[in-house]
């Protein structure tokens, strides 16, 4: 049963400019899988606009948005102050396969899009799977000691000098990475462009790839074929049948 109502708001941080947490109170008796993501709005400033957010990280009693600002919508969950009411729906669509045969998982995340990975190195991590992360930002990393404490191995790229492992991108090193080591499986959330490479480079090292695709969204449930993407299967919704899809089912060239 999904949930669909008003939470409250517990914390809203800043972890660069444009960029935030938001935790919120987890109704009782709610599922949730990493890589799924909820319907949110912000009640108050603008009751219309419906914006899906992946989950982050969660326990028992709160869940964590990570947040970029990029437009309205975004902006109107950054004013959000402890103790005022969202409304979410959730949690919506197929999050990340974490099979139980698994003994090695690289997880390469870029921006915003490393957020939803936490959930994921969480879990992989209580059923003793071995996780390495990469994580690419663009200037300032974030969150770093937090993913340390989850993954077994975490690195850092960022474009800018001193602020990370390496200057450059995950993918960078990808190829060495893979090639060295015997992974079950790479799962990356980011820009369209990293995925795309990261699904190449896995694809050229027998390596499956579950990724987060991202596409528009307006309904989050299967009504209105807002979310449409075409996979070898066919058309597919993102949010029903995603977000999360293997690499060699989805052309991510467009
Ligand atoms: C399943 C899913 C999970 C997501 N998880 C997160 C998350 O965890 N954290 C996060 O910060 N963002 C996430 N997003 C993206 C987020 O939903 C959008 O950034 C948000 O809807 C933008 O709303 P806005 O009103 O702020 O901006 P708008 O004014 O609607 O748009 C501002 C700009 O962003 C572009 N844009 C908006 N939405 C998307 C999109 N889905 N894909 C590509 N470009 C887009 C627009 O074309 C426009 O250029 C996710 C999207 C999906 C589909
Ligand atoms: S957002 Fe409406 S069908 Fe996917």
């Amino acid at each position: 049963m999904k949930f669909y109502g008003k939470v409250k708001v517990k914390k809203v941080e800043f972890m660069t400019e444009d960029a935030f947490k938001m935790v919120v109170d987890r109704p009782n008796d709610m599922v949730i899988e990493p890589g799924q993501f909820f319907m949110i709005k912000n009640v108050e400033l603008h009751p219309l606009l419906n914006r899906p957010i992946s989950v982050s990280s969660y326990n028992e009693t709160e869940i964590e948005f990570g947040i970029k600002i990029v437009g309205t919508g975004t902006e109107n969950f950054s004013k959000l102050r402890v103790d005022d009411e969202i409304f979410l729906m959730g949690a919506l669509g197929n999050g990340f396969d974490l099979k139980k045969e698994y003994k090695k998982v690289l997880l390469v995340g870029g921006g915003i899009g490393v957020e939803p990975l936490k959930g994921a190195a969480m879990e992989l991590n209580k059923m003793g799977i071995f996780t390495k992360m990469f994580l690419g930002f663009n200037n300032e990393c974030f969150d770093i000691d937090i993913f340390k404490k989850i993954a077994n191995e975490v690195i850092t790229f960022s474009e800018a000098e001193n602020k990370a492992d390496f200057i450059g991108y995950p993918t960078d090193i990808l190829n060495d990475e893979l090639s060295k080591s015997d992974y079950d499986a790479v799962f990356t959330c980011g820009p369209k462009i990293l995925m795309k490479k990261v699904n190449e480079i896995s694809k050229a090292n027998n390596v499956e790839t579950q990724l987060l695709l991202e596409e528009r969204m307006a309904c989050g449930i299967g009504a209105c074929l807002g979310c449409t993407c075409e996979t070898v299967n066919g058309y597919k919704k993102v949010c029903e049948d995603g977000p999360m899809f293997y690499g060699n089912e989805v052309n991510l060239n467009e």
